[in-house]
């Protein structure tokens, strides 16, 4: 019989646009005994994970709780439960996120418009508001951050447009949530949905998502109780054309579960949650403003570093998401010989790139708990060590001392963040 050996992953230094790092005391929480799922122990911290969530969302929506499932289970719950076959809806692309976005809304059986824009730019607010005003949606689906371009999309005006003509915005934050501001009363958005593995520094396996009364209104309009659960007037009640048409991602089921009547839906991801809490209570000590200053001097400084080691960033800097840098591979170097050796040689992950940006750029990401200063460092010094031996002439040694240089002119703030 085969013997497998003890598993020992190495240790990496993660700067990709996700999964990152994960913080120790969430690995810790996820070591914990496990409760059964209505254990009041278990539904109390199901109920604090729901109060933080709130606080994550900037929210006071009722409904803020995570779907069991990576974080395009929660895009293509909201999507499934809010898009009833037949709807309009429009999705404005700027990268491959927003095809993500097209290829769900299909799924559910939506008239689908779409609207694109050169990757590396984002949508003028007006673009889609227009869009809006020609296709007369039932719903937007927008990404807020694309991680394909490094692109980050303003929301507040096409929030509020969207509300004035009573269209619900659903919105994939799964890539900014915990890493900049993501406003979901301020800027009207119906639904929103953020992910684990990027700015939260949590493993992926949960997708928190928020949805207002608007939203919940159209969920209890297409509700349909499951089999084996329904009592005799709600099978008289099941026979609406419109149902939800998953089961596991039926939004209508799943606040049930969340609720105080905790009906029961799937079994609880009991360990996934311990790190959800852990992480959000990571976040929440840290402090919004500090988490995004910190997010914001760490690119500074990477910016820094890699525009005085002569490298050239790709897209409009106008609207850079700050949690995540494309770099343009130089012309005649092999990008995947470069980031093998920065992971087998260094033990430094960066990312490669989808579709028509494939072989052109790297991404690199400076997320929750891998956006750090050492990280910052060691992979400057390093990535300058590779482009060497690959062949590249660089102005030797300036990376490091440019992203050095940020960190002391900006000591006090430095100071203030717990980790380096
Ligand atoms: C902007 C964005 N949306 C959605 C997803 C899908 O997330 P997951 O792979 O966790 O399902 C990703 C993942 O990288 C992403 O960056």
């Amino acid at each position: 019989m085969r013997r497998y050996v003890d598993l020992s992953p190495s240790q990496r230094c993660i700067m990709t646009p996700g999964p990152v790092e994960v913080d120790p005391r969430v690995l810790r929480a996820m070591s914990f005994p496990i409760l059964g799922q209505f254990d009041p122990e278990f539904t109390c911290i199901m109920n604090e994970t729901m109060e933080m969530l709130r606080e994550l969302f900037s929210t006071d929506n009722r409904w803020a709780y995570p779907i069991d499932g990576t974080s395009r289970s929660g895009i293509e719950a909201a999507m499934v439960s809010l898009i009833a076959p037949g709807d309009r809806v429009l999705i404005p692309i700027y990268g491959r996120f927003g095809h993500l976005l097209h290829e769900i809304a299909e799924r559910c059986g939506a008239e689908v418009f779409v609207i694109e824009k050169t990757w590396g730019s984002v949508f003028e607010p007006n673009e889609v508001i227009a869009a809006i005003e020609r296709f007369t949606p039932d719903v937007v689906a927008i990404v807020h951050g694309e991680t394909s371009t490094g692109r980050i999309q303003p929301l507040a005006e096409i929030g509020q447009a969207c509300r004035e003509m009573d269209v619900l915005l659903i919105v994939d934050a799964v890539a900014t949530i915990g890493g900049v501001p993501v406003e979901t009363d301020e800027w009207m958005l119906d639904a929103v949905i953020g992910g684990t593995q990027k700015c939260l520094s949590i493993p992926s396996g949960m997708a928190p998502i928020t949805y207002n009364d608007r939203a919940e209104a159209k969920l209890l309009s297409r509700k349909q109780v499951e089999r084996g659960l329904r009592t005799g007037q709600e099978y008289a009640e099941s026979t609406k054309l419109s149902f939800i048409r998953s089961n596991y991602f039926d939004l209508s089921m799943l606040q049930d579960y969340w609720s105080s009547t905790r009906l029961n839906h799937h079994t609880e991801m009991t360990s996934m949650l311990y790190a959800l809490r852990e992480g959000l209570r990571l976040t929440l000590e840290e402090g919004f403003e500090a988490r995004f200053a910190r997010h914001i001097l760490h690119e500074k400084a990477l910016l820094a570093g890699l525009t005085a080691m002569g490298l050239k960033l790709y897209g409009d800097p106008d609207c850079k998401l700050t949690v995540v840098t494309c770099v343009l591979i130089p012309e005649g170097v092999d990008g995947e010989s470069v980031r093998s050796m920065l992971l087998n040689r260094f033990g430094i992950e960066i990312a490669s790139s989808f579709g028509p940006l494939k072989g052109l750029i790297w991404r690199i990401g400076t997320m929750g708990f891998s956006c750090r200063e050492n990280n910052i460092l060691r992979l400057l010094g390093a990535f300058e060590a590779v482009l060497i031996r690959h062949g590249l002439s660089l102005p030797c040694g300036y990376g490091v001392q440019a992203a050095l240089d940020v960190y002391e002119a900006n000591e006090y703030k430095r100071n203030q963040f717990p980790m380096v």
